[in-house]
């Protein structure tokens, strides 16, 4: 079954991008990021330190996770826009780092591998979950492009944001992202990597979909 790999760091714009392509190819669509949002969420409500690595595996293990075209539902309860605060994104990026978090979502998102295909976002999609994938990505943008794009969208969505901390936050998610020992953010070797600085949605859309339908030929 096929699977389009699509990583890279913090609002890069890679959700809108594989979801996006998913869509055109009527693949089924992966959010990767949203499971370790999850478990940032569940880990704050259960009140689980983030540093506490074999209760953060348990939970990750048995978290009760729906995606559907409604929201994303954790435990039957809608929590949508609960996982898109940038505290709950901060939290993921720590628990994130804990190898047996990661490995308890490995196979989880390998499930999701089913006909006629896949497209999913993270950061290891392409080096770790689905090495074998047809095509992967690397979508990057400066900071400050993607603090600005971060910042819209929060605003957007009536949260509320500042642009000087929210680069900050960018930075150090990115350091702590790209210097973890587990799955680090790295491109795989054979990645095709994509600045996204200065190219619209439309054309990065565009230029990957166009990539997608070669290799699927
Ligand atoms: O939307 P944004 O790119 O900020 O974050 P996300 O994709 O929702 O992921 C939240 C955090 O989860 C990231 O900062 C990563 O540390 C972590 N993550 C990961 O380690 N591996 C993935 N495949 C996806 C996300």
């Amino acid at each position: 079954m096929p699977v389009i790999a699509i990583d890279g760091p913090s609002a890069s714009g890679k959700g809108t991008l594989a979801s996006r392509v998913a869509e055109s190819l009527g693949f089924h669509y992966l959010e990767s990021g949203a499971l370790y949002r999850l478990v940032a969420l569940a880990s704050m409500r259960a009140g689980i330190s983030e540093s506490d690595e074999e209760p953060l595996a348990g939970l990750s293990a048995r978290l009760d996770a729906r995606f559907s075209a409604g929201g994303i539902f954790l435990s039957g309860e809608d929590v949508t826009e609960a996982l898109r605060g940038e505290d709950i994104g901060n939290l993921a990026s720590s628990v994130a780092r804990l190898p047996r978090v990661r490995a308890a979502l490995l196979e989880r998102q390998r499930e999701y591998r089913q006909a006629p295909g896949l497209v999913a976002d993270g950061r290891d999609m392409g080096t770790v979950v689905f090495p074998d994938a047809v095509l992967k990505v690397f979508l990057t943008a400066s900071v400050q492009v993607r603090a600005e794009r971060r910042y819209k969208q929060l605003i957007d969505k009536g949260i509320g944001a500042n642009l000087a901390s929210l680069s900050r936050d960018l930075a150090e998610r990115d350091e702590r992202d790209t210097k973890r020992a587990a799955a680090p953010l790295v491109p795989a070797p054979d990645a095709v990597q994509l600045d996204s600085s200065d190219l619209s949605v439309e054309e990065v859309v565009r230029q990957v979909e166009q990539m997608a339908r070669r290799k699927l030929e």
